[in-house]
């Protein structure tokens, strides 16, 4: 497959059926589903969205989420990637990322998170992206802030209840017009 993306340590590339079993692994763990408002996810919720994102997302956007790879073991370390949303009108494309928490605190959703940001900026001509987090989701805060988001709405809510959505706007060096 194809990589998307590379980082210092880690190659995204598009999603398999073949990622099923590694995906169902971090989708059944609590503490990596403790911010989302569905909770875990059995095997079949998770074939259902891989399904998903490969049938939808990259047919229709060209995007969504991506395995993430250690490029050292070749490891399945979690998704990370991009995902759009209908807000007030408006589409606009979230940076996501979820790992393993074997790889947590190594830097690395933040630095699959800066290439996510930089890809989608030369790619798609979106004027911002926006991450959507729980306000209690400290971890994934710090790696919206990390790759230089601020809080745009403290006060977001929809049908899963308050969110709030950090930004960062299209950097003036990266014109949307040669996207
Ligand atoms: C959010 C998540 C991807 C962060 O991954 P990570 O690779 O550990 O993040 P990083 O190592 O890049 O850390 C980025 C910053 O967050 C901080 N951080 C990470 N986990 C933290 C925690 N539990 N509490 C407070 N700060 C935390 C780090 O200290 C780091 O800041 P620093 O460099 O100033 O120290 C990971 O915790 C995760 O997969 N969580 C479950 C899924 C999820 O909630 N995704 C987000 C949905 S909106």
């Amino acid at each position: 497959m194809t990589p998307v993306l590379e980082t210092g340590r880690l190659v995204l590339r598009q999603l398999t059926m073949d990622d099923l079993d590694d995906l169902a692994a971090l989708y059944r763990d609590p503490e990596v589903r403790r911010w989302f408002p569905e909770g875990v996810l059995t095997r079949e919720e998770t074939r259902a969205e891989l399904a998903w994102v490969i049938d939808v997302y990259y047919r229709t956007y060209g995007y969504g989420l991506w395995a993430a790879v250690l490029k050292e073991t070749s490891a399945f370390v979690g998704r990370c990637g991009l995902l759009p949303w209908e807000i007030g009108g408006r589409t606009e494309v979230e940076v996501a990322y979820l790992l393993d928490p074997a790889h947590w605190g190594r830097g690395l959703a933040t630095e699959a998170a800066r290439a996510i940001v930089a890809h989608a900026f030369a790619t798609l001509p979106v004027d911002r992206l926006i991450c959507l987090l729980d306000p209690g989701n400290v971890a994934s805060r710090a790696v919206a802030v990390k790759v230089g988001m601020t809080l745009l709405w403290d006060d977001y809510v929809d049908e899963h209840g308050l969110s709030h959505v950090y930004a960062i706007e299209r950097p003036r060096s990266v014109d949307r017009s040669q996207v």
